[in-house]
């Protein structure tokens, strides 16, 4: 099913797993307190960043502290929808070739779950609820599922190492924060590598067994669209805006949404994965620049 060249690369991103695996339970010095009159997030990376819309220090680093909790959350209900769709494949006849690497990707997940749900129920009171979400992608039949499913995965796993790579590197945050974001961020990038190769092959074996042809592609580059557009969206969180105690959260939520520096934003977040669709073929167009995820 590989061609020679994704075989090794398989064979090198399971190699660096082993060597670079850790004991999650055991890799964090976690401390009694993390102190409220710290920046959670760097200010920049707060989704009201650059509207003007919020200007009291008490109420963003509240924000930033809502909207750290709102960040790990969507990892832990992302991921187990996630994980879920990965055990359902592993050690299928389909992805014989992988099952070593995902073996390592679930081990790595569920790690991951465990410490973004273990700081917010350490420090904030908890995990926010799943929100729904209305893109659900099925019924495309079994190899675009397959597709769907990788392509949800490499979306999401870019959205967080956008804000992983940076976080993890900020001296402004308290030392727990940047490590958890620097530790998540050396697992994705390989996560974030094998996902591309897989979702390649995957999507070329899917355009081959299915005769519907351009129709079907422009079905599934526009469901992979609007689940970007649901992802960028999950980041304002209305929890996070009620409970930083800002007046009129939700109607400041809405405006911050629609912003266009934030618009502007979204794009820089998802381009890396925009580009990497647009050069797989997967897309004709661009997600891109003009974005609207209000609608
Ligand atoms: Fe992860
Ligand atoms: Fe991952």
């Amino acid at each position: 099913m590989n061609d020679a060249g994704s075989g090794a690369m398989l064979a090198r991103l399971s190699e660096k797993s082993r060597h670079d695996h850790y004991n999650p339970y055991t890799r964090f010095s976690w401390p009694d307190e993390v102190p409220e009159d710290s920046w959670w997030m760097t200010p920049e990376y707060l989704t009201t960043h650059g509207t003007g819309l919020v200007e009291d220090e008490r109420i963003l680093k509240a924000l930033a502290r809502r909207e750290t909790v709102n960040f790990f959350s969507l990892h832990v209900h992302g991921i187990r929808e996630l994980m879920i769709g990965v055990s359902k494949r592993i050690h299928t006849p389909d992805f014989a070739d992988y099952n070593e690497y995902l073996h390592h990707f679930l081990g790595e997940e569920n790690a991951h779950m465990w410490f973004f749900a273990e700081f917010c129920y350490r420090y904030a009171g908890g995990i926010y609820p799943e929100a729904y979400s209305p893109v659900r992608g099925e019924g495309f039949g079994p190899a675009w599922e397959d597709v769907v499913v990788f392509a949800r995965i490499l979306i999401f796993e870019e959205i967080f190492d956008y804000f992983n790579s940076r976080l993890g590197k900020s001296a402004e945050i308290p030392a727990i924060l940047r490590e958890i974001h620097a530790v998540h961020h050396h697992d994705e990038s390989r996560h974030v590598a094998f996902g591309k190769q897989l979702l390649k092959h995957l999507y070329a074996r899917a355009c081959e067994q299915d005769q519907a042809g351009p129709e079907r592609r422009l079905e599934i580059e526009n469901y992979i669209k609007s689940y970007m557009t649901y992802s960028v969206r999950s980041l304002y969180s209305p929890h996070a805006y009620r409970d930083s105690g800002m007046p009129k959260a939700l109607e400041t939520r809405r405006a911050a949404m629609t912003h266009p520096v934030r618009e502007a934003f979204h794009s820089k977040v998802m381009a890396r994965v925009d580009r990497f669709f647009v050069a797989a073929g997967i897309f004709q167009t661009a997600w891109g620049v003009g974005n609207d995820v209000s609608k």
